[in-house]
């Protein structure tokens, strides 16, 4: 909370003996005047009799301060004092004669009357004045005035943690966090609630058969890999989900896009639509309120896509609202296993509505060497990861979940499920010597995040459960379409 001004605190210090001092004096003038003329002097009214601050506009701020010390004091005691913003206050009954000098609660609490000028219980803060109910935000928490003339805030963990995100730059873990203003002002639980949308297959899809890979037990593979290099121009730009738990959907178009195009050596190169999916893939899928990537997959195979151009994303999630607006075309077999919209694009600036499909996809092993393999033969694969609460900070280097909230109370620390897709990795060597094995992953929260909308994490070390559930795919891409897409 802001400390007291300066300027609130000249309003009570009077310097209270020296003050005293001056009261005994005009009580001694006042005896000296001739008797009609006290006789007026003492009808006057105790405003007349207060020093006037309350007509320079300054008012006491307050609060309970006689009644918490629970120190009235009946005679003139310079000794009845307690502590009132960054000066004292007094609770005797010399205070009859000021407005400032005794405490905001004298009157009602020692004396039972109503302050001879009403106590104006107002907020300080930066100086300023804040009447009561009046409200500002530190970071996720809404503070209020409350009529004690206190600010009173919530206390939610926020999604941007300036500790947090000072003990991860402080501790050597590798990579650095910073502040976002996407993420400032919303909690953890929005952050979690919000940005993630990944449900996690059960436990039979989780099972489901790893795919057996021809690999030699001493496979060479190259010690840094990056999609975006060996296939340039068909590897997509990373999305941005906005605050919409559809990761299932938007990590499934991502890597449907781009191995579309890989597969149809750059003939067709859509980006899919996530909107089409979050709409329209609506069986035990819950839309921006989260999903699974086996139902998204599902959907691609047996109904499929259509671009982001002709079916773009719109949903944001708000409190109450529904999952995804209703969605606005369906596909229908046109024969030889090809399909087309039933529809036109909901956007009336794009024309072309063609479907696009994939075969079933494929489960890989947790084998570091084996996901990389089928990286670098056949594209991107989908991971699904456990995003903690210091992951949304990451601003660079190789991620690994940090204990920066270890000691902060239960609800600083959160997880969800979240997915992304991987399109590469690498090795670096750490000022200690070691070498540090890393995958590159798009994420989909905009390119402002990360290092440039991706971001590398551990590698083999199944850091986050990031090789637990790997996910590869096919385009569906027939003869014709070799022809026929090209623009
Ligand atoms: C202080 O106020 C009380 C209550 O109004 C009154 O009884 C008392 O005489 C006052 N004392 C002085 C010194 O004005
Ligand atoms: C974080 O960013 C927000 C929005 O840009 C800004 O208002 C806030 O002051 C920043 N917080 C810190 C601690 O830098």
């Amino acid at each position: 909370m802001a400390s007291p001004p300066k300027k609130a605190a000249a309003t009570v210090d009077f310097g209270k003996p020296k003050d005293k001092m001056k009261a005994l004096w005009t009580l001694m003038a006042l005896l000296l005047l001739p008797p009609e003329t006290l006789a007026a002097r003492v009808s006057r009214t105790r405003r007349e009799l207060a020093p006037g601050l309350h007509e320079r506009g300054i008012r006491d701020a307050g609060g309970s301060y006689c009644e918490h010390q629970d120190a009235c004091c009946h005679g003139r005691d310079d000794g009845c004092t307690v502590p009132y913003l960054d000066t004292i206050c007094y609770c005797d009954l010399f205070c009859n004669r000021t407005v400032s000098d005794c405490c905001p609660d004298f009157w009602e609490y020692c004396l039972g009357i109503e302050p001879p000028f009403p106590v104006q219980r107002v907020c300080i803060r930066n100086g300023h004045k804040f009447p009561t109910g009046a409200t500002y935000r530190e970071n996720c928490n809404l503070c209020t005035c409350y009529t004690n003339g206190q600010w009173n805030c919530e206390n939610h963990a926020c999604l941007i943690n300036t500790d947090m995100v000072d003990a991860v730059n402080r501790g050597n873990y590798g990579w650095r966090a910073s502040n976002y203003s996407q993420f400032w002002g919303m909690t953890l639980e929005e952050g979690i609630h919000y940005r993630l949308g990944t449900i996690k297959p059960p436990t039979s899809v989780m099972n489901m058969n790893e795919l057996q890979m021809n690999m030699e037990a001493n496979e060479i593979l190259p010690q840094h890999f990056n999609a975006a290099n060996k296939w340039a121009g068909m590897i997509h730009e990373p999305l941005d989900q906005g605050n919409c738990a559809g990761s299932w959907a938007f990590s499934t178009a991502a890597v449907a896009s781009d191995r579309i195009s890989i597969h149809s050596m750059g003939h067709m190169t859509p980006a899919l639509s996530p909107q089409n999916l979050l709409s329209c893939n609506t069986r035990h899928q819950q839309g921006c309120n989260g999903g699974r990537v086996d139902g998204a997959w599902w959907y691609l195979r047996r109904r499929g896509v259509v671009t982001d151009e002709c079916y773009p994303f719109t949903s944001q999630t708000k409190e109450g609202s529904p999952p995804a607006p209703p969605c606005m075309m369906q596909s229908r077999s046109t024969g030889r296993g090809k399909r087309q919209a039933t529809a036109r694009c909901p956007n009336p600036r794009s024309h072309s509505n063609d479907i696009y499909q994939s075969t079933p996809a494929y489960r890989l092993s947790s084998d570091e060497k084996e996901i990389m393999k089928e990286l670098m033969e056949n594209g991107p694969v989908q991971a699904i990861m456990e995003v903690h609460e210091d992951f949304f900070m990451y601003r660079g280097g190789i991620y690994r979940h940090t204990p920066v909230a270890a000691w902060k109370p239960e609800n600083y620390r959160r997880h969800g499920t979240h997915s992304v897709k991987l399109t590469g990795w690498g090795e670096e060597r750490m000022p200690d010597g070691s070498n540090q094995k890393y995958w590159i992953a798009a994420n989909s929260w905009g390119k402002d995040w990360g290092e440039h909308g991706y971001f590398r994490i551990a590698r083999g070390a199944n850091e986050c459960d990031i090789e637990t559930f790997v996910v590869g795919v096919w385009g569906r891409v027939g003869m014709e379409d070799m022809h026929h897409h090209k623009k």
